[in-house]
């Protein structure tokens, strides 16, 4: 089979089982098989699939169009930069926390990595040598991030799962920073030792209401673990908010991406625990996603 034929097959097999994107969705799997960029397989239409390769690409599209995410076929996801390995032990890191990175990308550049600082009276080289504490790592997505574009901070990342702990390990050796994350199974706060300049997270936020009506792709293959929360969904923001505190180091910040209808609840607890400044920010659709707080 070419590849114009396979591409034209794939996409028509993936419409019929209610795939959103079957075009992208067959560009990634074929260009993933063929170990190309997806611009090539229209420099080479005619070039002609190999037996193994046509298997391997059959067997790829059953996933798909049993509703596997795209992510967990081809087993990576690029995340701010970083080449991330995710498998059905993670969730797919979003684009709304590459939103999130970004934004504390732009807040520790500005308050620590420019002259003057946000902080005076801290000298230089300490604030370099910041410690950032993300909690509920993942796929170790949000640390590796970080870690690799601030080369002297230094990394706690917490998981509660020993399976998912092993993914963010494979990940961060694959990206070149094992060694600037300590990684350490915990419920939230209940093994972390030491106090940090930020608190980092992506805490599960979906409310049970709100899991029901999530694609197939979500529900049947993404640990529920990572999504949903008591409280519609405000259980672990809210513990998050009344614990940091005893962790966070003089003029400290906690930031946490958040559903975007849980601002006003967050504000009104937040106010009862004695933080400085409270402040929420948006996504790049305007809706309010992420909660910062200062103690
Ligand atoms: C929404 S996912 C975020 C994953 C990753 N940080 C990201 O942004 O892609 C939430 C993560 O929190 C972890 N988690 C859930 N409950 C936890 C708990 N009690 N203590 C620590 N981690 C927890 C889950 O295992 C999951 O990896």
């Amino acid at each position: 089979m070419r590849i114009s034929e396979a591409l034209q097959s794939l996409t028509a097999y993936l419409r019929r089982h209610g795939i959103e994107r079957p075009e992208t969705d067959a560009e990634w799997l074929l260009s993933f098989v063929l170990h190309c960029k997806r611009l090539e397989l229209f420099l080479m239409p005619e070039r002609v699939l190999t037996a193994e390769q046509t298997e391997r690409l059959r067997a790829l599209s059953v996933r798909r169009a049993r509703r596997e995410p795209l992510q967990y076929v081809v087993g990576e996801v690029d995340f701010f930069g970083q080449k991330l390995h995710v498998d059905q032990r993670v969730l797919i890191p979003r684009p709304e926390t590459e939103e999130l990175v970004y934004q504390m990308q732009q807040y520790l550049t500005e308050n620590f990595f420019k002259e003057p600082s946000g902080f005076p009276d801290i000298s230089y080289e300490e604030r370099q040598n910041l410690a950032i504490l993300d909690l509920g790592t993942g796929s170790g997505a949000i640390a590796i991030a970080l870690a690799a574009l601030f080369p002297n901070i230094k990394l706690t990342a917490v998981d509660c799962s020993a399976e998912t702990l092993a993914v963010a390990e494979e990940n961060s050796v694959k990206n070149n920073v094992r060694a600037r994350i300590a990684l350490v199974q915990s419920d939230w706060f209940s093994n972390v030792e030491g106090t940090f300049d930020v608190i980092i997270s992506n805490p599960p936020y979906v409310s049970e209401e709100e899991y029901r009506s999530l694609q197939p792709e979500v529900r049947c293959f993404e640990p529920k673990s990572a999504l949903t929360a008591g409280d519609e969904g405000l259980a672990d923001l809210k513990y998050i908010l009344s614990k940091a505190p005893e962790y966070l180091k003089r003029g400290g910040l906690l930031v946490m991406e958040t559903g975007c209808t849980q601002h006003t609840a967050l504000h009104a607890y937040a106010k009862t625990l004695g933080y400085v400044k409270v402040q929420s920010t948006l996504d790049l659709s305007h809706r309010e996603r992420y909660f910062w707080a200062w103690v």
